[in-house]
């Protein structure tokens, strides 16, 4: 934003009327890209007000010097009116920290055992992040993101711990898993337009200190707090594929599976494995995205597609793929389109002929979305058709939740694109990463069923 221009007070700012302006006032092209940028996170900004975000990241981004970054993209995110809950690591600090003391470090299980020495190490590698991190917010440095940002930020004993114990013969002494989290303080801090800071360190109610994860502190309290979003900052890009390719999106069900099969090693599935839980004690999104990306927190919340792998907790009864008893159901969604000429017309034939097609969403029994992909597998393209929420729901999102499981269906057969041809809806999906392209630009089957005289854009997206 151009401070300069900020700082005009109303009374200085010419007054010329609007009709009069000369012709330029219409802005260049980086205007214009500005503007479309801006108008385009407007609706992400007013989806994210009050929302609670947990954002948990290792101590390594303070090692590495990409704190004051990170801490000026939640300075923006809060004063858009997200409530920010910060969890923060610290294994490079303790490992640090026990050197300096000449303790070693052991580990088992995947965890450290923390005897009296390593504890002490880990109070004070916590203390030094702590207060790293609370400087880091407290800047308001001019001529910075973080000018004129006055934020208050918490930390306290909102965390109760209790022993990991003796897992087969190996006793973890101090290490300890959280018991609860003190939810009704921390929201009553949010409420007061405060980030909470909370450690990787926790206490019995007989005052003994515990060396917790950040992983279990952040997806305990995002549960605890009933969060809106997860997001870790990782070291790798997010969970990547067998070819080493970023998986954007996967569902609560994909996750755990993948969970589950042992296939993910080292950190990332650490962090998978909290994601998980987190989406499954209820917090709709989890999202793994590297903190070695300049920006990545405002990329993965404000770009469609984001820059991380994105978990998402979906009732799966609601969305689904359908099956033949879905025919009546789809028939009496679409055919109120069909007959206002938004929908090409299909009969009840064609709909049970394709029905392998159709994705749909369901609520107490009853279908009130549905879309179809169409592939061209020698293209690696498909069309998306038949896109349809009822009226008395939309604007909820399902539209694109819709838009999105079609994207996942796509990617799954190995397509590269999705097009639509639309008559009336081109905004809807230019907003969603769509390009216009050409009938030139169709597979050639369904090139030569372009009807000309409806004269449907063709709008194309990369996957
Ligand atoms: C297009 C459609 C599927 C979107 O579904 P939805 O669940 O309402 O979509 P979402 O909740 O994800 O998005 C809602 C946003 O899209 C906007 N929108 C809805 N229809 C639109 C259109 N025709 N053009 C541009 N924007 C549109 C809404 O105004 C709302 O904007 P906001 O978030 O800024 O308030 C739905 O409106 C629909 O069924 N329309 C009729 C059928 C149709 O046109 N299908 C496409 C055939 S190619």
């Amino acid at each position: 934003m151009n401070a300069q221009t900020d700082l005009v007070s109303p009374q200085d700012a010419p007054q010329e009327p609007l009709a009069n302006r000369p012709a330029a006032a219409q802005p260049d092209s980086d205007h214009a890209q500005f503007v479309d940028w801006m108008r385009s996170v407007a609706p992400y900004i007013h989806a994210f007000r009050n929302k609670t975000f947990v954002v948990g990241f290792g101590g390594e981004v303070v090692h590495q010097g990409l704190l004051n970054a990170l801490v000026s993209d939640v300075a923006l995110l809060q004063a858009m009116g997200i409530q920010i809950v910060l969890v923060h690591g610290s294994r490079p600090q303790v490992e640090e920290q026990m050197s300096l003391h000449g303790v070693n470090s052991e580990f088992s299980h995947g965890m450290r055992i923390t005897d009296a020495r390593a504890l002490e190490s880990a109070k004070e590698a916590a203390g030094e992040v702590r207060l790293d991190i609370e400087a880091a917010i407290s800047q308001g440095l001019p001529n910075t993101p973080m000018a004129h940002a006055h934020i208050s930020v918490v930390s306290g004993n909102f965390v109760t711990a209790r022993p990991v114990g003796i897992l087969d013969g190996v006793d973890f002494a101090h290490t300890g898993l959280v018991r609860k989290i003190d939810a009704e303080s921390i929201r009553h801090s949010l409420a007061s337009r405060k980030i909470v800071l909370l450690s990787p360190l926790g206490f019995s109610p007989t005052g003994e200190a515990f060396n917790l994860s950040m992983e279990d502190v952040a997806s305990a309290a995002a549960i605890a707090l009933r969060a809106d979003k997860i997001i870790f900052l990782t070291e790798t890009a997010g969970i990547l594929d067998e070819s080493g390719d970023l998986v954007r999106e996967m569902s609560l069900d994909e996750a755990y599976r993948l969970n589950d099969s042992g296939e993910i090693k080292g950190d990332a599935a650490f962090y998978l494995k909290h994601a998980v839980r987190a989406c499954r004690g209820g917090v709709p999104r989890a999202h793994l995205i590297p903190y070695s990306l300049d920006g990545s927190l405002l990329l993965e919340l404000f770009l469609h597609d984001g820059v991380g792998t994105m978990i998402s907790y979906e009732n799966l009864e609601s969305l689904r793929e359908a099956t033949p008893d879905d025919v009546g159901g789809i028939l009496t969604l679409i055919e109120p389109l069909e007959s206002d000429g938004t929908l090409v017309k299909r009969g009840r034939h064609q709909i049970e002929r394709d029905i392998d097609h159709f994705s749909v969403i369901e609520h107490d029994g009853v279908l009130f979305g549905c879309a179809a992909l169409y592939p061209y597998p020698q293209e690696r393209i498909g069309e998306m058709a038949c896109l349809t929420i009822a009226p008395d729901a939309q604007g909820q999102g399902d539209g694109e939740r819709l838009l999105k499981r079609i994207e996942q269906r796509a990617r799954a057969r190995g397509l590269t694109r999705i097009f639509v041809l639309t008559t009336r809806t081109e905004h809807w999906f230019l907003k969603r990463g769509f390009m216009k392209a050409s009938v030139d630009d169709l597979p050639e089957d369904r090139r030569r069923l372009y009807n000309w005289q409806r004269k449907s854009l063709v709008l194309m997206k990369q996957l």
